[in-house]
């Protein structure tokens, strides 16, 4: 297995959480998505899951000292394991140099930033579909990704859900929150030498192999 650190930019629903699967199915990397660790927070009904569900239904971000704290504890457990691909995180640039600070204690530092790009249109329809499994997190489509039996996890038999934020009206705001306050984080990590831009509007094996190959895997 080979040992990768990656940060995975890109807007929401441009598949950010479909190719961190994919990379720790092969690599054995740990995914680390702060949307699913914030969630698990919510559903445990702790305090700072209490506070962030409020930004998330909105579709706004959760304050940086929320999200660092949490993502803090998990780095420092499993960061340098067996490799990481961190999945909406950093999402700020407060957010970016407080991981840069983190890393640094911790003597790891990320081999690649890959930057996941599709249209507009195209992201619309993918979060309008999508569907997770209550049970292991897997993410599905129901035009492009359809699991087996409607509703029904082929993994592992969980039932399906729509997530609270993937309606119309939320997706419209977390696309202009993206814009505003995460796009700046393409040309810090640009500027640093670390960006690989990932053409994402095709389908997912094809989005991957271009993943594979500019991490050499
Ligand atoms: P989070 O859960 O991180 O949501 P997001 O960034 O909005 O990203 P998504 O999970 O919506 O999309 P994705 O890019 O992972 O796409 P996916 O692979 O699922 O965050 C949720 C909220 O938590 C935020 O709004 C915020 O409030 C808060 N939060 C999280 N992190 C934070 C942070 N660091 N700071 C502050 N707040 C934070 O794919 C989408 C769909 O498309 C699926 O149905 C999939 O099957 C399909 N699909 C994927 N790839 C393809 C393909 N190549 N072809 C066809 N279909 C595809």
């Amino acid at each position: 297995m080979e040992d990768v650190k990656v940060i995975l930019l890109g807007p929401p629903g441009v598949g950010k959480g479909t190719i961190a699967g994919m990379l720790e199915e092969q690599t054995g990397a740990a995914h680390m998505s702060t949307g699913d660790m914030l969630r698990e927070e919510v559903k445990k009904g702790t305090v700072p899951g209490k506070e962030a569900e409020k930004y998330m239904n909105a579709g706004d971000l959760v304050p940086d000292e929320v999200v660092i704290d949490i993502l803090r504890k998990r780095i420092k457990e499993e960061g340098k394991k067996c490799g990481f691909v961190l999945d909406g995180f950093p999402r700020t640039l407060g957010q970016a140099r407080e991981l840069k600070r983190i890393f640094d204690e911790e003597g790891v530092s990320p081999d690649r930033v890959l930057n996941l790009r599709a249209p507009e249109h195209v992201i619309v329809q993918r979060l309008g579909g999508r569907r997770q499994c209550s049970g292991c997190g897997r993410i599905y489509h129901v035009r492009n990704m359809p699991p087996a039996r409607e509703g029904i996890c082929d993994d592992c038999g969980g039932e399906l859900f729509r997530r609270a934020d993937d309606c119309d009206e939320t997706i419209r705001v977390r696309l202009r929150t993206y814009e505003r306050q995460t796009a700046p984080l393409v040309d810090f990590y640009r500027e640093q030498g670390l960006l690989s831009d990932i053409k994402a509007d095709t389908g997912p094996e094809e989005t991957f192999n271009e993943v594979r190959k500019r991490l050499d895997l």
